[in-house]
């Protein structure tokens, strides 16, 4: 078991000495490092076991910190960060040398996001340099929006967790990059397409998958739990595997005549906050039931919603 803790000073020493540590933020947890040293990153790559070609998110303390590590801010970029940092939003951006070439991938971008976090906010404060942070789970997994999580699968790979409670958006940054004059979102996230387009108008999405995605967080098959996961109706999914284990996992309603043991709600008033901000929770739990498969049922598909259906979707692709 990792130390799971509040102390700031540990852990920026750890960081100090080119320790891995893992890291509260808004969105999941972060199993963060030095960004500008190539040993401290390589430690992540291998703790995650993560394919070399899925570049690391670096995260800052402010906007101003972007000027050492972003050759080019364009000015929608310059808007977003002002409107939603710290926030759940990630900006692809040219790249400056400083910014090692196993962090980028080699990609000529670097992902820079400001944490909302008071903890993680502080720690930057403190260091001097950026921490690479991607999400605290084994690749392919369920990302972890509790400290547990991150020791009940990173425990060895960590020297220290910490702690900064759950995680109050549960669900990845949005990340955004600029072509031209276009805006796309790659990924959906705990920043709503509205709230981005209100900003700045219309924006491009672009989460097409494929074998060399430019986002891996992309890859059709990602976020997902252990068990199967069937995404569809629930009553004609309950219906079609009657008599056999499942979990479920719905929006706001109860399955009647099913073991409430084995269900879950994402939330019961129908907020779509509440129900990212379950949504990998409650998929840790399904997934460690004694089942055979988990059933879901997508949530409406506005706002959060359309982030918290995107992670349904590439969890479920295992199935037929
Ligand atoms: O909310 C978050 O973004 C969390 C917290 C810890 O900050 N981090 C996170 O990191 O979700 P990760 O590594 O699990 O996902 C980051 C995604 C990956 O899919 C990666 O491919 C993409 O960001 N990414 C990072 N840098 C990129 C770049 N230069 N160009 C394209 N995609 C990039
Ligand atoms: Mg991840």
């Amino acid at each position: 078991m990792a130390e799971i803790g509040k102390d700031i000073s540990k852990a920026k020493i750890l960081l100090e000495q080119g320790e891995l540590v893992a890291i509260p933020t808004e969105t999941v947890y972060g199993l963060a490092g030095n960004a500008l040293n190539v040993s401290a990153i390589a430690k992540i790559f291998e703790a995650k076991n993560r394919p070399h070609f899925d570049p690391l998110i670096v995260h800052v303390p402010d906007f101003n910190s972007v000027n050492s590590f972003a050759s080019e801010i364009p000015e929608k970029a310059k808007k977003l960060a002002q409107e939603f940092w710290p926030g759940p939003l990630t900006l692809l951006l040219k790249r400056k040398e400083i910014i090692p070439d196993l962090v980028t991938s080699g990609l000529g971008t670097v992902g820079i996001r400001c944490p909302n976090h008071k903890l993680t906010l502080n720690l930057l404060k403190e260091l001097t340099f950026p921490l690479a942070a991607p999400s605290a789970n084994p690749f392919g997994y369920i990302s972890p929006t509790k400290a547990s999580h991150v020791n009940d699968q990173l425990s060895d790979k960590v020297k220290y967790v910490l702690d900064g409670g759950d995680c109050e958006v549960g669900i990845e940054s949005t990340i955004v990059g600029f072509d031209g004059g276009q805006t796309i979102i790659y990924r959906l996230g705990g920043l709503s397409v509205e709230k981005i387009e209100a900003v700045i108008g219309k924006v491009e999405i672009q989460l097409n998958s494929s074998s060399n995605p430019k986002a891996p967080g992309q890859l059709k098959s990602h976020y997902a739990p252990t068990k199967n996961l069937l995404v569809g109706n629930l009553d004609l999914l309950v219906k079609a595997h009657h008599g056999k284990k499942i979990g479920i996992l719905s929006f706001q309603k109860i399955i009647p005549d099913f073991p409430i043991t084995n269900q879950k709600q994402l939330s019961p008033t129908g907020d779509l906050l509440m129900a990212a901000q379950n949504l990998f929770a409650y998929l840790r739990i399904l997934d460690q039931l004694d089942i055979e498969f988990i059933i879901a049922e997508e949530v409406p598909n506005v706002g959060l919603g359309r982030a918290i259906n995107d992670r349904l979707q590439r969890a479920s692709v295992r199935i037929e």
